[in-house]
């Protein structure tokens, strides 16, 4: 695997490759990598010739400043889950690699209603900040195919638009892979590993949650079902950011359901300091 710490190398790298007519698929991430990440690899190499993967702990995105500087950092490992996934090629970028000018300056991406709920509202300036470094991203590599989990559903609508916003939409396809979890239904995420044993065994309440929610919806009011979900997680010692039933699409709340539009459950909550977020398809 090419690992490439400067932008200028990365894309050297790259427009050989175009010469050679490679198709490029791009993963954006994080760092320390489990399956759900893996999981986005294996389908770019499936479906590109070239697979890209990018580690970079986005300080823009971060509302916590305790939640940033607790961020895992397993680089020796994460490399070694490339290559041994057979990534082409990792990105590895230093904070002012992605940001020359720094990261404080205000630029704002019009998202409208998508910022202003759920993980918006909960993480003020997140979605501003997760637009400003896959705007970066997507400048540098200029994938024709780009990987991001449903793990991350808002997420995924917020990279849809930033692809409209940046004029990429015949450029870039977006391709969202499913939520990869643990045997015990816990969806895997980079946060879990914060988790010590007793926190890690309350985790799968999140998901029973939504599984509750699957198993007991019915068209008419959904105001009680949701307060029963919330009040169950409470009781298990969870704080609870939101447990809600949306519009698939739109992401607006329903209230009522009328047993045809395609409904989403998300939730986040917090075990102790950690916060964990999940969602699922209602119907
Ligand atoms: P990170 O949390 O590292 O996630 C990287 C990608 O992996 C995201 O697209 C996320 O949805 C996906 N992912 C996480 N857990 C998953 C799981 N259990 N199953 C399947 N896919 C999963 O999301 C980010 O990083 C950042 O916000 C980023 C997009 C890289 C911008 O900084």
């Amino acid at each position: 695997m090419n690992l490439f710490k400067k932008t200028g190398h990365l894309q050297g790298y790259l427009q050989e490759a175009r010469k050679q007519g490679r198709s490029t698929g791009l993963v954006p991430t994080m760092g320390a990598l489990h399956a759900g990440h893996l999981s986005l690899i294996n389908q770019s190499k499936q479906q590109n010739s070239l697979t890209i993967a990018t580690i970079f702990v986005n300080p823009a995105q971060f509302n916590d400043k305790k939640d940033f500087e607790k961020y895992p950092v397993t680089i020796e490992k994460d490399i070694e889950l490339l290559v041994a996934a057979g990534c082409d090629a990792l990105f590895w970028p230093t904070v002012e690699e992605i940001y020359p000018n720094g990261y404080t300056a205000p630029v704002h991406y019009e998202l409208g209603y998508l910022e202003t709920v759920l993980e918006g509202k909960y993480r003020p300036g997140h979605f501003q900040g997760v637009c400003r470094v896959m705007n970066r991203l997507l400048d540098i590599i200029q994938p024709g195919n780009l990987y991001m989990g449903q793990k991350d559903y808002q997420q995924c609508m917020i990279i849809t638009r930033l692809i409209q916003l940046m004029g990429l939409e015949e450029k870039v396809n977006i391709r969202i892979c499913p939520i990869l979890r643990e045997k015990d239904g816990l969806a895997m995420s980079s946060r879990n590993m914060r988790l010590n044993k007793e926190e890690r065994a309350k985790a799968p309440a999140l998901y029973e949650t939504l599984i509750f929610l699957k198993q007991n919806i019915c068209n008419g009011s959904l105001q009680d079902l949701k307060k029963e979900a919330t009040d169950q997680l409470q009781k298990k010692g969870f704080k609870t950011d939101y447990v809600e039933i949306v519009n698939a699409k739109t992401l607006k709340p329903i209230n009522e359901w009328d047993a045809r539009t395609n409904i989403l459950g998300l939730v986040a909550a917090y075990i102790d300091s950690v916060r964990l977020i999940d969602n699922m398809m209602l119907n």
